[in-house]
């Protein structure tokens, strides 16, 4: 097998990953030897990501906001995180935004900015005040990555490698030492001191999902193999509002973001009426897992497949929504005219690797940032805006921990052994198709918004049926098929997880077990 060395790899090209490598290569001495540089490497093209597709922005506790705070957004962050948050971890997430914002912008960030040049803040919902910084309007998360993978291709200290994915963790006396990545058709053995996971969330093991084809829950499978520790598996979350259309192009609906009901838009039935009162007196604007459950509710109600998002009361929509209004526009709908048909998808996942605040997990020099990271943020329930966020600053702060963290580079270090020997076999890309929509579908069903042990059971069985047809549970023959035994490792810890969980919390809605317990505990999963 080929091998490599690097000081550093970083998996996955999200906001997460490129940001991380940009604050790392800051600390890099320019002309350092190859064997030390950052690799990121990326399994679709670089950017290619659930950041690119970001839409509604980024929460922004900024120091000139006088409507504003660190208390305020943490007390939000943490009644929309069910009890189930890490104080300590929103508390700095928060007190940290102003500074990385303000970095940002050093990379080439333009958040939309008013006449007299003052950032524009949204809202969105569960947000007490006006905090959320946004970029082209509705396509924050596509400027960001733009700005982010210019300036990291610019960068001499990083080395990039797409369509290349990572498979499986080298790891001794709990401490990583490197990766097995798979990419050109090859496999090749990379020792480096430090793997940083930034590999995002698995919205595509849902049947609907707002979430890219590469979010297959790759980094929680590999980390779980490796025997890190991961916590809260249960913890989806379901948007409320994605576009009730197939994108077939994109095997995925379109959101539509929650920054529309921000700005006002209600939601109704089919019978034109408009039920969000009936369900929380915050209406619109209550916290997600409640209002993807009143659309559910709502929907079953009508015999519907759809709710309907009714933005024509809106001051100018198309011009402070223009990708939405494309895209609706594409499908024939004028949203300055037209309801909006929307429906429930899979979203975000709260739950993750653990980390602490410096993005340790358990196994030394495995470091996990971003989506598949659990810092304690979320909860139970991610408040809008918040991952951006979390993203930013965790990158920032991981990059500030190794800079003052030497002794974690040490070259010289013995390099690992590997016994892996490898060949690549055939695949029936028609069985792996059949198989990944199998295991969307049964995640859909039995472990979606609404779930209980009955349902969860069910998917339990489905899965391992999925399993034995697959039947590779090491050497793949290609990305596709990687990401299919992923899907099944992290589906059966999801299911797992919420089977343990009985009670509802968050997005975790249990029907036979509705309550809350008066103390809220973490679930964990190590190998
Ligand atoms: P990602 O951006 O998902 O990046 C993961 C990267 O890892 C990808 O490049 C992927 O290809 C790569 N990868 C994965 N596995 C492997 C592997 N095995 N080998 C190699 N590479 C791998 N959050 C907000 O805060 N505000 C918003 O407005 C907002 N809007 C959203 C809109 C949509 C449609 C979606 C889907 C999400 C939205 N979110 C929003 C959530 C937010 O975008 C994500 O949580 C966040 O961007 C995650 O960033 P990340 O860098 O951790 O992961
Ligand atoms: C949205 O724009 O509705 C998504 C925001 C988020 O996921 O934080």
């Amino acid at each position: 097998m080929k091998k490599s060395k690097y000081s550093t790899v970083i998996i996955g090209s999200g906001i997460a990953g490129l940001y991380t490598a940009l604050k790392l290569a800051e600390n890099c001495r320019l002309g350092i030897p190859a064997q030390q540089k950052i690799l990121l490497i990326t399994k679709s093209v670089l950017g290619e990501s659930n950041s690119y597709y970001a839409q509604g922005g980024m929460v922004a506790v900024l120091k000139d906001n006088k409507n504003d705070s660190v208390q305020s957004h943490v007390n939000d962050t943490l009644i929309a995180g069910a009890g189930l948050n890490d104080e300590n971890a929103v508390k700095f997430i928060s007190e940290n935004s102003d500074k990385v914002i303000k970095d940002l912008l050093n990379f080439g960030v333009e958040f939309d900015r008013d006449d007299n040049g003052n950032f524009k803040l949204t809202k969105e919902a569960a947000h007490s005040v006006n905090r959320i910084l946004h970029c082209g309007g509705d396509a924050t998360g596509r400027e960001i990555e733009i700005a982010l993978v210019k300036s990291v291709k610019e960068n001499k200290n990083i080395e990039l490698r797409e369509n290349t994915i990572a498979i499986d963790l080298l790891v001794e006396n709990n401490t990583c030492k490197g990766l097995i990545v798979f990419g050109n058709n090859d496999y090749e053995q990379i020792n480096s001191e430090v793997v940083i996971l930034a590999t995002g969330g698995l919205g595509q093991m849902y049947k609907y999902t707002t979430n890219p084809l590469g979010a297959t829950g790759d980094g929680f499978a590999i980390a779980y193999r490796a025997g890190a520790k991961l916590r809260d598996m249960e913890f989806v979350q379901f948007h409320p509002t994605a576009l009730a259309i197939d994108d077939s192009e994109h095997h995925n609906r379109f959101l539509i973001s929650e920054a529309v009901r921000g700005e006002g838009a209600k939601l109704c039935d089919k019978n034109n009426y408009y039920y969000m009162k009936d369900y929380d007196k915050r209406e619109e604007l209550a916290p997600r897992d409640i209002v993807a459950r009143a659309n559910f509710s709502q929907m079953n109600k009508t015999n519907s497949d759809c709710v309907y998002l009714d933005a024509t009361k809106l001051e100018n929509p198309s011009k402070r929504f223009p990708t939405i209004t494309k895209k609706c526009a594409q499908f024939g709908i004028d949203i300055t005219k037209d309801l909006i048909p929307v429906a429930p998808a899979a979203h975000y996942f709260m739950g993750g690797i653990e980390t602490n605040l410096n993005g340790e997990t358990s196994i030394k020099n495995l470091f996990a940032i971003g989506e598949c990271a659990s810092t304690g943020l979320h909860g139970a329930n991610r408040l809008a805006s918040n991952s951006l966020l979390e993203c930013a600053v965790c990158a920032y702060k991981t990059a500030e921990y190794l800079k003052n963290n030497n002794s974690l580079y040490q070259c010289e270090r013995e390099e690992f052994q590997s016994e892996h020997n490898v060949e690549v076999k055939n695949s029936d890309e028609s069985l792996i198709e059949d198989l990944k929509s199998k295991l969307k579908t049964t995640m859909w069903q039995n472990v979606g918004i609404y779930r209980n042990e009955e349902s969860l059971n069910k998917a339990l069985k489905d899965i391992k049926q999925i399993e034995q047809e697959f039947n590779k549970p090491d050497y793949c023959a290609n990305i596709g098929e990687y990401e299919l035994r992923n899907m099944i490792i992290v589906a059966k810890l999801v299911i797992k997880s919420a089977l343990q969980r009985k009670e509802s919390r968050g997005a975790h809605y249990r029907t036979d077990f509705l309550q809350t317990d008066k103390i809220a505990k973490h679930s964990e999963f190590i190998k």
